[in-house]
């Protein structure tokens, strides 16, 4: 992964805006208690200053600038660790005791703290120097006292805290650099690994999948939403593909037996009885298309439909009720035992009219391939779920076909004289999945039992 791309990732972005904060409001909490501190060793430093100052200003007034002269060269004697320093001068100018000889630089204004270097002779004869901070008060009748207290360790202090400071911020700075730049270079390696499938999948290869690591994150789950997704577009696509197939080859055959019986026809001399033959078959044929195509275009619509667009309170078992006695006189014909069973009403909300175009074509196939002499039934209830069931006596069909049945334009067994073109089931399967409804296929040993199950009218009341 290139640097300049990593730069501009947004994991990179946040992780830069997160560590500038962060970066900032510890800086913030250093520096508080940098100073902090720093204030409370001054403090402590002018306390002890202004202690001794008062002491000496004490022994002035009571014994005047001997009596102060002979105490602060009583201190500066005992004050050999050099902790603390003393300077007594006469009205003059000139030193009268104190443990220092030469304050560098001016001394502060009268009543006023200020720094001074204080030179330091060391037992072997070196010099050094170390900063002081000093009081200066003028006496009464003339003459200055300067009391003064090494800083030259607590300013050591501060300066160990200022550079600590300082390279703690710059480790967090760099760590977090370090981090961000090992973050955003991990999160873009994942991506990258979904952006390359993608483009794969774009570039042709529908059966591509993105890689999923199972350690259950949110990238996998991106990962198998995505596979899911493309799961189905293949799936529909694929379903599509099968269509046109079909399509063009379902269409074909008639539309070819309409041309050459127009060309025999054209060809020929056929007389008056002849000619009504051709005509009424190619009839035939032209409705069996037509039908065909709204069969087509009403799937299709219903797969368009809006869930819920045209939806009313439907009885299942009235509607049952209908549908079978459309179908009574053709069970008759085919001496089918056609039975109807809805005891009592099962409401649901739906389509009504599809939901009757449903249940009529599961009926039509029922009472189609059972073979003369047996029997089909209507159920119509209301248990766990409302639903709609037909069971016939005929072959049934085998479990790994019934999945394959739903599809359009499949007839399990294409050389049949029946007529019919393999999309009954399709719309009773778009039906279906309009309503959410459960369709199953199943054995009714013998036969088929095809159910519906949808989900109760008051499951939609509030949507
Ligand atoms: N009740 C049934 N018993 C046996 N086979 C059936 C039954 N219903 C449907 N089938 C099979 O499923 C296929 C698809 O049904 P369908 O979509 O209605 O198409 P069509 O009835 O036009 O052939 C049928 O061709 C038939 O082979
Ligand atoms: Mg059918």
């Amino acid at each position: 992964v290139r640097l300049t791309r990593l730069l501009e990732t947004s994991t990179f972005r946040l992780t830069l805006a997160h560590l500038g904060l962060f970066v900032g409001s510890a800086l913030a909490l250093l520096a508080l208690v940098y100073f902090a501190s720093v204030r409370f060793m001054e403090r402590q430093t002018i306390e002890t200053i202004e202690v001794e100052m008062a002491a000496l200003l004490d022994r002035y007034a009571e014994r005047g600038l001997p009596g102060l002269r002979a105490a602060v060269a009583r201190r500066a004697q005992d004050a050999r660790d050099l902790a603390s320093v003393y300077l007594l001068l006469g009205p003059g100018g000139q030193q009268l005791a104190g443990s220092f000889a030469v304050l560098d630089g001016p001394l502060p204004e009268p009543g006023a703290f200020g720094r001074a270097m204080v030179e330091e002779w060391t037992e072997d004869g070196r010099r050094s120097e170390r900063p002081f901070l000093v009081l200066r008060r003028d006496l009464m009748l003339g003459g200055t006292l300067v009391v003064g207290r090494d800083i030259a360790e607590k300013l050591h202090i501060q300066r160990l805290l200022l550079t600590a400071i300082g390279l703690g911020g710059g480790l967090m700075a760099v760590l977090g650099l370090v981090g961000g730049i090992g973050m955003s270079r991990w999160m873009l390696g994942r991506l990258d690994r979904v952006n390359r499938a993608t483009r794969e999948i774009m570039a042709g290869d529908l059966g591509r999948r993105i890689e999923e690591r199972g350690s259950g994150d949110e990238f996998d789950e991106l990962a198998r939403n995505l596979n899911a997704m493309l799961e189905r577009i293949e799936r529909l696509v694929a379903g599509m593909r099968q269509v046109s197939d079909n399509v063009a080859h379902d269409l074909r055959t008639p539309l070819h037996r309409i041309r050459s019986r127009l060309e025999v026809a054209l060809m020929g001399r056929p007389d008056e009885a002849q000619t009504r033959e051709l005509l009424e078959q190619t009839l035939r044929d032209a409705d069996a298309l037509i039908a065909t195509f709204n069969a087509l275009l009403k799937i299709a619509r219903i797969e368009a439909e809006a869930p819920q667009g045209e939806w009313e309170r439907v009885d299942l078992a009235a509607l049952a009720s209908e549908v079978f006695e459309l179908y009574e006189p053709l069970a008759a014909d085919r001496q089918i035992a056609l039975r109807l069973e809805a005891p009592a009403p099962a409401e649901i909300r739906g389509n009504r009219q599809l939901i009757a175009q449903a249940l009529a074509n599961i009926v039509d196939n029922a009472i189609k391939y059972t073979p003369e002499g047996g029997a089909v039934a209507i159920r119509a209830g209301d248990g766990a779920a409302p639903r709609l069931e037909v069971l016939d006596s005929g072959p049934g069909i085998p479990p790994e076909l019934r999945q394959h049945a739903l599809e359009r334009f499949v007839r399990l067994d294409p050389d049949r004289s029946t007529p019919g073109n393999g999309l009954g089931l399709s719309l009773v399967d778009a039906v279906a999945r309009l309503h959410e409804a459960e369709l199953e296929l199943a054995d009714n040993s013998p036969g088929l039992r095809v159910t519906m199950r949808f989900r109760n009218a008051a499951a939609h009341a509030g949507s």
